[in-house]
């Protein structure tokens, strides 16, 4: 598989480049900036990219490069910082000039060149920096400036290594995906060649080589991935695959129907339909705190899970739907407490199984592709993100069954009005929670003391931020009043209006 590797120096943009070459159907990955050069060349990388990165290459602590990446004989990009580093690294000059640019800025360019084969002579690209590069390295030309940058793009083609000081990756610089082409097709000599049916059986042949004739079990939640991850894995080793869907009592209105509806009847996929609802609630009975009750559904699955692998003998593997977002997130230093609790809804940690993971290489919006393709229901295939333990974690202080009928309610009166407006796949997700508060109500000529519910919608591109989604005016009176009106026991209706950060998507 051809793939670019992105070099992260730290840039808010780093997971965008990655994405942009996706998008431009070549296989791109983020790897730390320091990963050993002998590791990179290993992967035999059609190109590499040097992201951005915050810092000056003259500060104390700035990121630096092996040079040794020059001397691979791969194409590299450097990109903003990348350039610097490049530069820095390679004999030319940075000046911290006093002249910084931030946003749009004109582009001229003085000759021709790879990156800008093709494009107009001057254009509006993104720029945010402080240091420019005023001299570039020996071998490398300048091919264009801009009022600020001197050097704003510099070429050495016959090492084929080039800088760029804006960002071609954000979408304020319009030809930006025409220069990563550029670079991917006319420097890397990459092809087009990463498609929905490549990724699937590219998947399957890997999936047979990793399991061969051993039998393997799926938790299947019923979410987008985990049900691609099965389908894909199912499509590899047919019955030796079985699927066990735990319904914990956690889940959405006839959420648990859909999921059996679908891989029973329809997929024909063996499934264990694990039934138990009694045994969640008790176990939570009386717990408010939330890491208790994240912990205590995780260890409950992680039972269910040993019990079921125990059962169906000669049970060697695990499928699990984790994704390249996932995969990143982990390997980016601080994210990775934030997703350790995340992992709770379903990952059994300490069992002796090995892990398959079919979707580590995609993101999000490329397995709702792969799961159009493999014939999943639209209903599935857009289902938003739901966490492993469920209603749980959005419903402040204890859970019993009288609360969660009440949020179960309230959720799914939420989904069918932003359905009708035309809105649930412009959300990353829309939901409700239940807090642990009352408050004084009117209804008829009786005082009443009841819940409220918040609505909690947000958009974000991969949940690592997200933004409180504008719901228009119309959508959230229908809501309340319907809420108010059908669900027994609530008494009014609130919105959360934080973005994350500092605030996170669900409440606990
Ligand atoms: P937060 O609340 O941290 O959530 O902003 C980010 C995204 O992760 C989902 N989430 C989970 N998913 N198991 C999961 O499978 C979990 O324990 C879990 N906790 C949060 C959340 O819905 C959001 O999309």
């Amino acid at each position: 598989m051809e793939t670019v590797l992105v070099l992260d120096f730290g840039a808010q943009y780093s997971q965008l480049i990655a994405r942009r070459v996706r998008e431009c159907r070549v296989y791109s990955e983020l790897i730390p900036y320091d990963t050993p050069v002998d590791d990179i060349a290993a992967r035999k990388p059609k190109g590499l990219i040097l992201s951005g990165g915050p810092t000056s290459v003259y500060a104390d602590d700035a990121l630096s490069i092996d040079p040794r990446i020059f001397e691979l004989d791969i194409p590299v990009l450097g990109i903003c910082y990348g350039m610097q580093l490049m530069t820095h690294a390679l004999g030319g000059t940075v000046t911290k000039t006093g002249n910084s640019e931030f946003g749009k800025t004109e582009l001229r360019l003085s000759r021709e060149g790879i990156l800008f084969d093709d494009l107009p002579e001057r254009q509006t690209c993104w720029m945010s920096h402080r240091d420019s590069v005023t001299d570039p390295p020996a071998g490398f030309e300048p091919t264009g400036s801009t009022d600020s940058s001197p050097v704003a793009v510099m070429e050495n083609p016959g090492r084929r290594l080039f800088g760029i000081q804006c960002h071609p990756e954000v979408v304020h610089t319009p030809h930006g995906t025409d220069i990563l082409k550029n670079f991917l097709f006319n420097a890397c000599d990459c092809s087009p060649t990463w498609t929905v049916v490549s990724i699937i059986e590219d998947s399957v042949a890997a999936i047979r080589e990793q399991v061969g004739d051993h039998k393997v079990i799926c938790g299947l939640s019923g979410g987008v991935d985990s049900s691609t991850a099965a389908l894909l894995v199912y499509r590899a080793v047919g019955d030796n695959l079985t699927c066990i869907f735990v319904d914990h009592g956690l889940l959405r209105m006839n959420e648990a129907e859909q999921v059996i509806d679908a891989f029973e009847n329809h997929f024909r996929v063996p499934l264990v339909h694990v039934r138990t609802q009694e045994k969640f609630l008790t176990l939570l009975s009386g717990v408010t705190e939330p890491e208790q009750k994240r912990k205590i559904i995780g260890e409950q699955f992680i039972r269910i899970f040993e019990a079921e692998a125990q059962r169906l003998e000669d049970t060697r593997f695990l499928v699990q739907g984790t994704l390249y977002s996932d995969v990143i997130e982990s390997g980016t230093r601080d994210a990775a407490r934030i997703k350790s609790h995340h992992n709770v809804g379903g990952l059994p940690v300490d069992m002796d199984l090995e892990l398959v993971e079919p979707l580590r290489n995609i993101f999000k919006d490329e397995v709702r592709n792969v799961a159009a393709e493999l014939g999943l229901p639209d209903n599935m295939v857009w289902r938003q993100p739901f966490p492993g333990p469920g209603l749980a974690i959005r419903i402040i202080g204890e859970v019993t069954q009288e609360r969660l009928e009440i949020l179960r309610k309230a959720d799914f009166i939420l989904q069918e009005e932003v359905r009708r407006a035309g809105l649930y796949r412009k959300l990353w997700q829309s939901f409700c929670v239940l807090p642990a508060i009352r408050s004084v109500g009117v209804m008829g000529d009786s005082r009443t003391y009841a819940y409220p519910i918040v609505i909690r919608a947000v958009t974000s591109e991969d949940a690592m931020t997200a933004d409180w989604a504008r719901l228009p005016y119309e959508l959230l009176e229908t809501v309340s009043n319907r809420i108010i009106n059908e669900v027994d026991g609530v008494n009014r209706v609130a919105l959360d209006i934080s973005s994350k950060p500092p605030s996170t998507i669900e409440w606990e």
